[in-house]
């Protein structure tokens, strides 16, 4: 079932957002479980398109094993295995020039997290790997026996915001001269001196997901997607993006303002920024105490909306 694999995060106030027309064509960046995606076909009604990206081989696997739910809305979805950096070449490939849509619900699902044998989690010991493509190069243990210190020092600092960034990359580049860290169990027992008792869990997370995001270059690839988006959407066009990390929010902040990650102002003659986008809410939406307390994991979610102008 599709809420074993995960939750869908702000379903309704995304979905909302990406104001689904009659005949309307749209994409789902991340796919996972299908829950923003069956809402999207819902809409739709059997007319118009949607198109589904996962870069993960289970994504898929789950949307085939689910076929029969999608029944004979079949004809309004596609789904595409492949990192959504590349969304513009697959839309040329089915024929689509612009979008009404755009939808991205950044990161990884709950099945990453609960899967005992891919490494996302420090709670199941496996194999080092944090591929969210199977067919990656590049496994958890490959940056770590291969970076070095001041490379995974930079990491572990941008991405997890560890403040003692320094010593935890020491002690890896340390710990390797004795053998390669192969497994989750061996970055745990690294990692552990460096864990406060109180906040074990939470300093262990931090790492996992630095780790994670250099693993699957999910801060370029963000950033390749929303570069994209200007020339995918149509004038009215929506952009949605959840994102759960302060970097990723930042990028995309960015984007909707000025129309670039980096949040490089254009000015027009009398001073006013322009941008091909215009954000649609003032603040940004979170989700509500009942919707965290039903969905812990939806707890750092941030949704923006922009509209191509
Ligand atoms: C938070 S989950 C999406 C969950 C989905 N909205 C749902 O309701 O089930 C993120 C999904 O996006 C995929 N993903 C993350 N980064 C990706 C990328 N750059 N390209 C394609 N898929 C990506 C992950 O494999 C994961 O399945």
């Amino acid at each position: 079932m599709a809420e074993d694999y995960h939750i869908p995060v702000l379903l309704n106030q995304s979905v909302d957002a990406l104001n689904v027309c009659n005949g309307g064509v749209y994409v789902d960046a991340t796919f996972g479980g299908g829950g923003h995606s069956k809402e999207i076909l819902r809409r739709i009604k059997g007319n118009g398109m949607l198109y589904g990206f996962d870069q993960d081989l289970e994504a898929y696997e789950n949307f085939i094993h689910e076929r029969d739910i999608y029944g004979d809305i079949d004809n309004s979805f596609q789904f595409v295995r492949s990192n959504f950096r590349f969304m513009g070449n697959f839309l040329k490939f089915y024929g689509v020039e612009k979008v009404d849509g755009i939808l991205a619900d950044l990161g990884v699902s709950s099945r990453h997290f609960d899967s005992d044998t891919r490494g996302f989690s420090f709670r199941f010991d496996a194999p080092l790997d944090m591929r969210m493509n199977q067919k990656a190069e590049v496994t958890a243990a490959d940056v770590l026996n291969a970076y070095d210190e001041k490379r995974l020092a930079d990491i572990f600092f941008l991405y997890g915001e560890m403040k003692n960034s320094r010593k935890v990359a020491e002690a890896i580049v340390r710990k390797r001269k004795n053998g390669k860290l192969l497994t989750v169990g061996d970055l745990v027992s690294t990692l552990e001196p460096f864990c406060k008792q109180q906040r074990a869990k939470k300093d262990m997370a931090k790492a996992f997901q630095a780790l994670r995001i250099e693993v699957n270059q999910e801060m370029q690839a963000l950033k390749e997607m929303l570069n994209g988006a200007e020339r995918l959407l149509k004038t009215g066009g929506r952009l949605v993006v959840i994102t759960y990390h302060s970097l990723e929010d930042r990028m995309v902040k960015n984007l909707m303002r000025t129309g670039n990650c980096e949040g490089d102002e254009q000015k027009d003659f009398y001073g006013n920024v322009v941008s091909p986008f215009v954000p649609v809410n003032r603040k940004v939406v979170t989700p509500d105490d009942e919707e965290m307390q039903r969905n812990p994991r939806s707890r750092s979610a941030k949704l923006r909306v922009a509209e191509r102008i």
